[in-house]
């Protein structure tokens, strides 16, 4: 049984040492290594499984024989284990070596679209004033953007908005104005809430048009409102918008849904009224359009026009913007050009 032991000895110290300890197998293969030579049904277990048939004498010698060739073999094991996991860690290292010398990655951070810098602006302006952001569907029902605006079926202003038509009863909205009826509905009076969004009009492209712009829509509804109120808000805006030497003036125009109606200008910021190629020759740039709450409109929403009553006003974002950084044609504003768009 000596001869046994010591040739397990052997063949596992040869088996062990073979190991190549540069193979990804060498881990696997150093356990099935230890399996085969110490494992419960290994080489030297089963040797000392014979030992029931020796001398009382023998038993004790070989006992200890087979002790120090276990110790043997797992010390081997221990040592070829330690040197495939310094392997193992030296070629990570190597692999995931830093170069600290190289350039680093540049972080670029992205901004806000100029349309969206100029409509945070006037939102802060507004909330400042204590009225609430509303928003509302883009997909609108014809009655929301006509109908209850006043702007019947055959009414020509819905010449001046035609759009794209999802059927007879669904419209992509012309204005934010469909806004005013959906809050009105909703809420009892005092109300005073801007709303600004995407609007739509079948319009060719061109420097000035665009089938897709904003606009944002204002309502302030509450017992005894006037124009008084429309203008102070009106010229609290623009001041706070083009600086506290800025002039509005209210010009007489038609709206369906406001009566009296007016659209608004400001004194040309560029030549102060004096006529500048900005404003055309003209002094004044038209910025809005605003007017006292039709009655008709009111009723339709079911507010009462004898106790309440209100102003509106409705905006467009992008002529704000171009004239804001001179920007001299819309369609800028869409065509997602970084080199454009990381000027501002
Ligand atoms: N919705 C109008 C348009 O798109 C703008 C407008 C005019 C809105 C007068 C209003 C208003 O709220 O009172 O031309």
């Amino acid at each position: 049984m000596k001869e046994m032991l010591a040739k397990i000895r052997e063949n596992a110290a040869l088996e062990i040492s073979a190991i190549n300890i540069d193979s990804e197998e060498a881990k696997n293969l150093l356990e099935d290594a230890r399996v085969k030579y110490l494992g419960k049904k290994g080489e030297l277990t089963s040797v000392l499984r014979g030992m029931g048939g020796l001398s009382p004498e023998m038993r004790p010698v070989i006992g200890q024989v087979s002790n120090e060739v276990r110790e043997f073999i797992e010390k081997e094991v221990e040592e070829k284990k330690n040197l495939i996991a310094q392997r193992e860690t030296a070629r990570r290292l190597e692999k995931e070596v830093i170069d600290v010398t190289m350039p680093g990655k540049r972080n670029t951070s992205g901004r806000l679209h100029p349309l969206t810098q100029v409509l945070t602006e006037i939102e802060d302006i507004f909330i400042g004033l204590g009225f609430e952001i509303a928003e509302g569907p883009e997909v609108e029902l014809d009655y929301y953007n006509f109908e209850a605006l006043n702007i019947p079926k055959n009414h020509p202003a819905r010449d001046t908005q035609d759009t794209f038509y999802i059927n007879d009863n669904i419209v992509l909205r012309t204005q934010t104005s469909p806004m005013q009826i959906r809050v009105m509905e909703k809420t009892k009076p005092p109300i005073r809430i801007i709303a600004p969004g995407r609007v739509y009009r079948s319009d060719a492209v061109d420097a000035t048009h665009s089938p897709l712009f904003h606009q944002i829509e204002g309502l302030v509804i509450d017992k005894g409102v006037t124009m008084a109120d429309l203008k102070g808000s009106l010229e609290l805006f623009a001041k706070k918008l083009y600086g506290e030497d800025a002039v509005i003036r209210f010009r007489p125009h038609h709206f369906p849904f406001t009566e009296p109606s007016a659209e608004v200008d400001i004194c040309c910021f560029s030549c102060g009224g004096k006529g500048c190629r900005l404003c055309k020759g003209e002094g004044w740039i038209e910025i809005l359009g605003a007017g006292m709450v039709h009655p008709k409109v009111l009723e339709t929403c079911g507010v009462d026009p004898k106790e309440y009553s209100g102003f509106a006003f409705g905006l467009g974002l992008e002529r704000i913007v171009m004239r804001r950084f001179d920007i001299n044609d819309m369609r800028l504003l869409y065509e997602n050009d970084l080199r454009f768009l990381k000027q501002f």
